[in-house]
């Protein structure tokens, strides 16, 4: 009998991509893939820590597996950014846990169930080398269309609520002929898109001496790239999004009309105290000048409510930015502390009603936008990329466009994977319906 492995991702896009390395490394060593742990040899658990609800998660599913483990003997392993931050403590803490591993360290994951077996160890722990660029690692996507490839790890710009410099280093960025040779890859296994990840992703080629290796230039030599492929990258910094970028993306139409542009906060008084290095009004002012000089973008945001010391001046600042400079869709949370963060140890902390009740104040502005940008698109013809069956409804086709909606159509399912043509005959707040175009 083939041995079972699952893998449970928590977090961000980087750790989804993480994940797939982490597929292929099990699947090489002879496991089979399950979403059922009872069944399970080994079980790795892909963490995050960026905020506090992620850790909850974690210590309710190492509960749900310690039976299991005891039935079955169950290698449990815990990789990413909380493994990294709490290290050897954990495996101390939850003696179900075998292996603890930084994200740096995935490579040696087979090294580690080697010494697991030789019966010499309790547990095994890596969580070190958080400051090198990890060893290139084949990655096996659940999707055969869609790819990810890390182009920065790690993080310099300590915005004070932020963990993330702590746990996944100083930035450094990925030799360019290597992200090259990966897109080049992937365009050929036919993949339709390429998402470039990084903390900052235009702050691409900081940490080099070569001034020619920057973001702009990466993204204008992917697109010379032969192919019929979308380029999507995450997160770029406010700060740091210049003109040579938006005139790249304004020129390529392979760079996909989504831009995501973490606000963090609409109060420039806050955001100094989170120290993004960029006021409300140059904020507008960018959102406003990518929207001119790329017609049709889509923008979205991150966005913390309940700052320390934010008030509700500085609270309706906020919901200003976002009356005025319009996501798509939003990504809103609380605040919430993290240990060995500057905010953490502000004084004002924010009562956990009051953030709560402006998180719902503005989820509502949010909706309303997202609403009022997708009945836009009502009477359109636009391109979209088929994803596949929609969960909810097998008969119908979900698709994306290229500014990231969803688009519900009925169509024959060899279509997915494809980019078709699609008229939007109508809109709820984040779903498009429309009907394929026969050429
Ligand atoms: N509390 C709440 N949200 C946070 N984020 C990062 N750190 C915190 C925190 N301590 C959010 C930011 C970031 C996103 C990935 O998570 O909005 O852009
Ligand atoms: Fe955290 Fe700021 Fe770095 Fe993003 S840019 S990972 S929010 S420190």
């Amino acid at each position: 009998m083939k041995k079972k492995a699952t893998i449970i991702t928590y977090g961000c896009a980087m750790n989804v991509n993480e994940s797939a390395k982490i597929k292929n490394i099990l699947q090489n060593m002879g496991y089979d893939m399950t979403d059922d742990l009872a069944e399970s040899d080994a079980v790795f658990l892909n963490t995050c820590t960026v905020r506090e609800g992620a850790a909850t998660q974690i210590y309710g599913k190492l509960g749900e597996l310690k039976p299991i483990k005891e039935k079955r003997g169950t290698i449990i392993g815990v990789t990413g950014c909380f493994a990294q931050e709490q290290g050897e403590e954990l495996a101390k803490k939850f003696k179900q846990i075998d292996i603890v591993m930084g994200n740096q360290n995935i490579g040696k994951i087979p090294q580690a169930m080697e010494k697991l077996e030789s019966g010499d160890f309790k547990h095994v722990v890596f969580v070190g080398d958080e400051d090198e660029l990890p060893p290139r690692i084949d990655a096996d996507f659940d999707s055969k269309k869609t790819a990810s490839i890390p182009i920065t790890y790690g993080c310099n710009n300590f915005c004070t609520y932020c963990i993330v410099p702590y746990v996944r280093g100083r930035e450094r960025s990925v030799p360019m002929n290597q992200i090259l040779d990966e897109v080049k890859r992937f365009v050929e296994k036919e993949y339709r898109e390429v998402i470039l990840l990084g903390q900052n992703v235009n702050s691409y080629g900081n940490d080099s001496e070569d001034k020619e290796m920057n973001f702009a230039r990466l993204l204008e030599e992917i697109c010379k790239i032969e192919g019929d492929f979308l380029v999507r990258f995450i997160s770029p910094h406010p700060r740091d999004f210049t003109d040579d970028v938006i005139d790249v993306i304004a020129a390529n139409e392979k760079i996909a009309r989504c831009l995501h542009l973490p606000l963090q906060s609409g109060s420039s008084r806050v955001l100094k105290a989170m120290n993004r290095g960029y006021t409300k009004e140059e904020y507008i002012a960018l959102a406003a000048k990518i929207k001119e000089r790329v017609p049709g973008a889509a923008l979205t945001a991150d966005i913390i409510v309940g700052f320390p010391g934010e008030t509700e001046e500085d609270f309706l600042d906020t919901l200003d930015v976002v009356r005025t400079s319009k996501f798509d869709n939003a990504f809103m949370f609380m605040y919430s502390p993290r240990k060995g963060t500057k905010a953490a140890t502000m004084d004002c902390q924010i009562d956990q009603e009051v953030k709560k009740e402006r998180l719902q104040r503005l989820i509502e502005v949010q909706n309303e936008a997202s609403k009022e940008l997708s009945l836009a698109f009502v009477g359109k013809t636009e391109k979209v990329f088929v994803e596949g069956p929609s969960k909810k409804n097998k008969a119908v086709l979900s698709s994306r466009t290229s500014t990231n909606k969803i688009v519900l159509f009925e169509g024959e399912s060899s279509l997915e994977g494809e980019f078709v043509e699609v008229k939007i005959t109508d809109a709820k707040t984040w779903t498009l319906y429309g009907e394929l175009v026969k050429n």
